[in-house]
């Protein structure tokens, strides 16, 4: 098959790019922004036309949170239009359309892991832009299938886990949210999900939802940083109050992953054995 990939230098680009040895059966195509800008359509239609793959992974998206509060215009245009094009691009090629959205079109006060069909109700831009652009993919191309994904690292990102090492490093101590829950995403298995997806014989459309196993805050989470990394630096628990920013998140929005696993066979790991791959992968960058 021909896989195309948009957006290849992100966090799940790269993941998807490790893996490519894994797979000769195939042949990648990794555009990054500045390949393939999503948001020219025109150069969107014209590459389809020349080179037309078999799936297509979107992997581009407008990804700063905070940011996207007033970038409003940027955002939907990304996250939304892009992904409208690319998903009526695809369906008139037949090229099977797999993109990535977010844990954020939840509003958070869900007591229980969020399902595919549950009410959405995006508390920022970001999560708004995202929601519209699994609207207009649905829309322009019944066929897509859209992976809900939630709090994705990587060892080659700009994510929480780094940055959570690096501040062990320079602090005396950290604070860190108690009263966010949600469950961690390592991109390499965000993106071996992905490939069962896009290789899957039948493809069976709609939403599903992935991420690791496990429930946890973002404190629990950078208290195994530190644990995984030897850190003695202090994490204290503060509560949302106490650190605020532009954008607001979702109070819980742990993700009900039991139909991407019944459709797919798709296995979860433990966020817990995720973080320590991830760790053992930072530390041998270094
Ligand atoms: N990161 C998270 O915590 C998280 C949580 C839930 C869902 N998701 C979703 O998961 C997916 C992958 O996220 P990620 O963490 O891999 O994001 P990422 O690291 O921010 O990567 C996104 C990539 O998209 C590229 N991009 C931005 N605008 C583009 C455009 N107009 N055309 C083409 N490429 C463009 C970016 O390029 P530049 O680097 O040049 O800007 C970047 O390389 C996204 O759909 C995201 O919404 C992420």
């Amino acid at each position: 098959m021909k896989i195309l990939v948009t957006g290849a230098n992100g966090q799940l680009g790269k993941a998807l790019r490790q893996l490519e040895e894994r797979y000769p059966q195939h042949s990648f195509r990794f555009l990054s922004r500045e390949d393939l800008p999503i948001h020219h359509f025109e150069l969107v239609r014209n590459f389809f036309k020349a080179d037309t793959p078999d799936v297509c992974i979107n992997a581009a998206a407008y990804t700063a949170v905070d940011r996207a509060e007033t970038e409003r215009e940027l955002a939907f245009q990304v996250n939304a239009e892009a992904v409208g094009v690319l998903a009526a691009v695809c369906r008139a090629h037949g090229t099977r359309f797999i993109h990535v959205s977010t844990d954020y079109v939840f509003n958070g006060s869900s007591d229980r892991p969020y399902r595919e069909d549950d009410p959405t109700g995006p508390l920022t831009v970001y999560g708004e832009s995202k929601l519209e652009g699994e609207r207009q993919a649905m829309e322009l191309n019944p066929d897509s299938i859209i992976i809900r994904t939630s709090w994705v690292y990587h060892e080659t990102g700009k994510n929480f886990v780094k940055t959570i090492i690096r501040l062990l490093r320079e602090k005396p101590y950290i604070g860190v949210v108690n009263d966010q829950i949600g469950a961690p995403t390592y991109a390499g298995d965000l993106a071996a999900c992905i490939m069962k997806v896009a290789e899957a014989e039948k493809s069976v459309p709609g939403i599903y939802h992935f991420s690791n196993q496990g429930e946890i805050s973002w404190y629990d989470f950078a208290v195994e940083i530190a644990r995984l990394i030897g850190s003695t630096t202090e994490v204290r628990a503060i509560s949302t109050p106490e650190f605020i920013t532009p954008a607001q998140r979702p109070a819980y929005s742990v993700l009900d992953k039991r139909k991407i696993v019944e459709t797919y066979g798709i296995e979860l790991r433990s966020w817990q054995r995720s973080l320590e791959h991830c760790i053992r992968a930072i530390d041998q960058a270094h």
